[in-house]
């Protein structure tokens, strides 16, 4: 009987606190996997499809929160949605900052987008093929890759570790309470959905590909590319996070600072391009890897 008053008890508690916020919210996402999908490749469009489950009707981007919607079940994915780095250093380096809390190295967004990389490359190869462990499910490495792509281009997912990514700097949005890290997970995307594409992630979507085809379009090539023949290359896409979370999300915040018209109007831009670039980056790996694999 105290056991189940316990329970009862730990999950009115657990209910309670703000969950854990893991990534770009739904709407992030949604528009990242909207943008990349638009972009595949031939072969990379026939492989998605072909990986993703029935149910999905051939749309990625109503499944790019999956990795979110797991953490619990899947617990051991929880450190491979962020980059912790020292306090105050405005840098990223794998060999330093690519572990979990126990110290497991790889064990960070970065790692995991190398991970579910290599997975999804043995797809349509023969299962005698030594490189394929049949016990990997590439729908879960597409799905995971294709959120954890998003989670990376999000400035506070390469943040310091003392405020996990500004989970633990308490500020307003407006009138309303909230923690640093949500306003970039969420708060500025629906503000900008709220104020200038009536309220649909769509129109935001059409926006961004205008700009991707447009005002960017002399830049793009430049996203879409990793040095060295790399199929991914997560790095340099931290090394602009923590850039950007020190250049601007960082940036004359401190606790309990209120966040308004001031901040949203010079961040927005800063969120437009990060998710312009997870769209078009996401869509350039996917078709690396599906151009390179024996389908
Ligand atoms: C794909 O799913 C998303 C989210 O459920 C939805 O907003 C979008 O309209 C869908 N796209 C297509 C082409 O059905
Ligand atoms: C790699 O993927 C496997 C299968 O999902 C998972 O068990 C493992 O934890 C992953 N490791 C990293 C660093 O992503
Ligand atoms: C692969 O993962 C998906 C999503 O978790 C699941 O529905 C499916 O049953 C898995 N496939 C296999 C063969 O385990
Ligand atoms: C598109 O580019 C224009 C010109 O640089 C800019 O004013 C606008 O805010 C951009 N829109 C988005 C959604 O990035
Ligand atoms: C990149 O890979 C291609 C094909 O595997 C190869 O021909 C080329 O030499 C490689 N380039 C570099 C710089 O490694
Ligand atoms: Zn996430």
């Amino acid at each position: 009987q105290a056991g189940t008053a316990l329970l009862l008890l730990v999950a009115v508690v657990v209910a309670a606190l703000p969950a854990p916020s893991l990534g770009w919210g739904v709407d992030g996402h949604l528009i990242i996997c909207q943008i990349a999908q638009g972009r595949l490749s031939d072969a990379a469009a026939k492989a998605v499809n072909e990986l993703l489950p029935s149910g999905a009707g051939g749309n990625l981007s109503s499944l790019c929160s999956w990795a979110d919607r797991v953490r619990f079940r899947y617990h051991w994915s929880a450190p491979l949605h962020f980059i912790d780095v020292p306090d105050n250093v405005c840098s990223y380096s794998y060999d330093r900052d690519c572990k979990d809390e126990e110290g497991v190295k790889g064990r960070c967004v970065a790692g995991a987008i190398n991970n579910y990389t290599s997975q999804l490359l043995t797809y349509g190869s023969s299962s005698l093929s030594p490189s394929s462990k049949s016990s990997d499910n590439l729908t879960e490495a597409l799905l995971f890759l294709s959120h954890f792509m998003g989670d990376i281009h999000q400035p506070l997912h390469c943040g310091f570790a003392s405020d996990r990514g500004g989970n633990t700097i308490d500020v307003h949005w407006y009138r309303r309470k909230t923690v640093l890290h949500h306003v970039w997970d969420v708060s500025i995307i629906q503000t900008a959905e709220k104020d200038y594409y009536d309220e649909g992630a769509g129109e935001f979507v059409d926006a961004l590909n205008k700009n991707i085809t447009g005002a960017w379009s002399d830049k793009v090539q430049e996203w879409e590319e990793c040095a060295k023949n790399q199929t991914a290359c997560p790095d340099k896409y931290g090394s602009e996070s923590i850039t950007a979370a020190c250049d601007s999300a960082y940036k004359g915040v401190t606790e309990d600072s209120t966040l308004s018209d001031e901040y949203f109007g010079s961040r927005l831009p800063v969120v437009n391009l990060r998710l312009a670039q997870g769209g078009v980056r996401l869509a350039a790996t996917l078709n690396r890897i599906f151009g390179q694999s024996k389908a």
